[in-house]
């Protein structure tokens, strides 16, 4: 009896330390995705304006303006995630970011202004949105595994304006946009 006890004690502290690691690792994950979106977040914030310059629906123009606020909040949320963790924010270059700018830049240098152009600056929005959507899906299940309350409902905030952005692109797309664009060819 004493044997088995003996045996299943240290099963348990096998289990804990395990345990122990598993949440050590995943809260450097946790880290190393909000540093991703922090830096994602930030570019947004520079690449948000120049989709605003190059779109002529008035609807889409409202929809990204009314989004680049939402995204600067976003860049404070994160934030606040950071000072909940106690690190300091931390922005680590996102690659993808990074390309899926760089292909609305390439949109936006290459269609002519009108609704084309209008529909591709959508297409790539809704690129971003979705990377979003993926990542502050995750970060907030990191956040509730953590036990980071306070953490989840930040996230939780954010990823709902990212849904709602791609719901109104979409709307916009619908709409306006994609009606004209055919009617002009
Ligand atoms: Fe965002
Ligand atoms: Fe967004």
């Amino acid at each position: 009896m004493e044997k088995q006890n003996k045996s299943n004690g240290s099963q348990e502290e096998t289990m804990q330390k395990q345990k122990g690691m598993q949440s050590s690792q995943l809260m450097q994950l946790f880290e190393d995705e909000l540093k991703d979106i922090y830096w994602a977040e930030k570019a947004l914030t520079k690449a948000i304006p120049k989709m605003i310059k190059n779109a002529t629906s008035a609807e889409l123009i409202k929809g990204l303006e009314f989004h680049l606020e939402e995204t600067k909040e976003q860049v404070s949320r994160v934030e606040q995630v950071f000072e909940i963790i106690k690190k300091k924010p931390e922005a680590v270059k996102c690659e993808a970011m990074a390309g899926l700018i760089k292909e609305a830049e390439e949109i936006m240098e290459e269609c002519e202004s009108g609704a084309m152009c209008d529909a591709g600056i959508i297409s790539a929005a809704q690129k971003v949105e979705h990377y979003e959507i993926a990542t502050y899906g995750t970060l907030r299940q990191f956040a509730e595994t953590l036990g980071l309350a306070k953490a989840g409902d930040l996230l939780e905030a954010t990823l709902q304006e990212e849904k709602a952005a791609d719901q109104k692109l979409t709307e916009v797309a619908t709409r306006a946009v994609n009606v004209e664009a055919a009617s002009k060819k």
